[in-house]
């Protein structure tokens, strides 16, 4: 006997659909990185975006209460994003500048829940009065800090400390390595001169391993 084909269709596996989505995402997310680092490596300052572990290092510092506003300078493909607003609780901001422009259509498309601003960290302050704010209670950054100009660096850095809310907090991620540069070694410098406390953390688990700076208490 000939078996009736079922009218109803093959059974649906919803995991596996699931499944293809975050690998198509990924790949997505990671040519959309690779492109924009190969055509601008000192702007990226890295190949492939950071790992899980280091994102969940870096959200420690979100505050989970009231109406934060979190800034995330150089998000990239939003590889820290989603674990920074999985911690912000409802009323918060979280804003990311972002440089490259695919960067930003990539954010666009997949972070629909960021505020997403094509621009220069360098201008800061012009970009939260653009957006009516006057504290930031974090600001995350991963930008190629330790391949900056010095006066970039004191620029940027001057800026996000006079952002910041009196308990904020700021945050630098740079490869381990970089830090042994003279612009990696410059910047931890400054870090010493702007803030009363600096901390310092490294995530091996990620390809080179990222030290991460976590300063409170901006000097004046
Ligand atoms: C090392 S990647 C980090 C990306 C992502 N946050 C991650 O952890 O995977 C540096 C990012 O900073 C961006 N960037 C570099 N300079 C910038 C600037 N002055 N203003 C805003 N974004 C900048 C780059 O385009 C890139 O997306």
């Amino acid at each position: 006997m000939i078996p009736q084909q079922d009218q109803r269709g093959p059974k649906p596996t919803p995991w596996l659909g699931k499944a293809t989505q975050n690998a198509a995402s990924r790949l997505d997310e990671y040519r959309t990185f690779f492109n924009t680092a190969v055509r601008n490596p000192k702007m990226v300052g890295a190949a492939t975006p950071t790992s899980a572990a280091v994102a969940a290092t870096v959200a420690q510092v979100v505050p989970t209460t009231g109406a934060p506003v979190v800034v995330e300078l150089g998000p990239g493909t939003g590889s820290l994003s989603d674990g920074i607003h999985r911690r912000l609780p409802e009323g918060a901001r979280h804003i990311g500048i972002e440089l490259g422009k695919g960067m930003v259509e990539h954010l666009q498309a997949h972070k629909p829940w960021m505020e997403i601003v094509h621009g220069d960290a360098g201008d800061l302050q012009a970009l939260l009065d653009k957006h009516g704010i006057d504290r930031v209670d974090a600001v995350i950054s991963s930008i190629p800090w330790s391949l900056l100009p010095a006066d970039a660096q004191d620029h940027i850095l001057r800026q996000a400390a006079d952002a910041l809310a009196p308990q904020g907090a700021f945050t630098a991620l740079t490869y381990l390595s970089a830090d042994q540069t003279p612009g990696g070694r410059r910047f931890r410098g400054r870090l010493a001169q702007t803030f009363d406390e600096v901390l310092t953390h490294t995530t091996w688990r990620n390809l080179p391993p990222i030290l991460h700076y976590i300063c409170r208490r901006p000097l004046a």
